[in-house]
């Protein structure tokens, strides 16, 4: 992406609120700050995981796994296990829509600042927006049903981890079924075991996976207990993580 993309409307994005979003591809989270927004790659650069539900405080964001915490503005990384920034994007505001552009693009003045949701400021600087099509999510194609897009929403849940086994949720065989009704995917999923305290964020995160693919409006995550998980349903890549033989 060489110039600026919609990616929101401000009304869309409370004060301290943040929406998952996908630049050039890569996942990526906006996040809004009382009038300020910032946009992050979504991805913690110590193990991959997603920051999507990452507590924010004084201007960082905590990944939820172990703990690392980066400044939204720069994408450094303030604390251990993580030694790597996470790439940030540059954020604008043009009348009540918000574009991501790329990191270091030249922002015109009072670019970033919104004065509120109800009235944000109008900037009248011309910032090309690459593709109305897609920015807009009107017309973005829904692939057909088949075996490369159930290869997509699959790859796409196999990014969340499992945080007690730290094993991906594919893997660990946790997802029963995957269908789409045009732009809305139907998962069924279990968890480990019915009391599995991780169920919620797993929940949360495997919906929020398949919301940043381009194609998809809406993700609604089924959670069923019949037939129970049992190890077997495992792969063997997930068997030998666990050093189950
Ligand atoms: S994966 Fe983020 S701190 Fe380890």
């Amino acid at each position: 992406m060489s110039t600026f993309e919609r990616v929101a409307a401000v009304t869309e994005i409370p004060p301290n609120g943040r929406k998952s979003i996908v630049v050039d591809d890569v996942p990526a989270l906006l996040v809004r700050i009382g009038n300020e927004f910032f946009a992050v790659e979504d991805v913690c650069s110590h193990d991959g995981q997603p920051l999507t539900d990452g507590p924010v405080a004084d201007g960082a964001i905590t990944c939820p796994r172990h703990g690392a915490r980066f400044d939204l503005k720069t994408g450094s990384a303030l604390c251990m296990p993580a030694t790597r920034a996470i790439p940030t994007f540059a954020v604008q505001v043009r009348d009540g829509e918000v574009f991501v552009g790329p990191a270091g693009a030249e922002l015109p003045p009072a670019a970033v600042a919104v004065t509120s949701t109800a009235a944000p400021p109008v900037v009248t600087a011309d910032i090309p927006v690459v593709s109305a099509m897609v920015s807009s999510g009107d017309h973005v194609p829904t692939p057909e049903p088949g075996a490369d897009d159930d290869i997509r929403l699959i790859e796409a849940l196999k990014q969340v981890i499992d945080p007690e086994l730290m094993v991906n949720i594919v893997d660990l065989g946790l997802v029963y079924s995957v269908n789409r009704d045009d732009k809305k995917i139907y998962v069924e999923m279990t968890l480990t075991s019915p009391a599995c305290p991780a169920g919620p964020q797993i929940v949360q995160q495997s919906k929020m996976a398949l919301e940043r693919l381009r194609d998809v409006d809406e993700a609604e995550i089924k959670l069923v207990m019949s037939p129970p998980w049992t190890p077997d349903r495992m792969t063997d890549e997930a068997k030998d993580m666990l050093g189950i033989f």
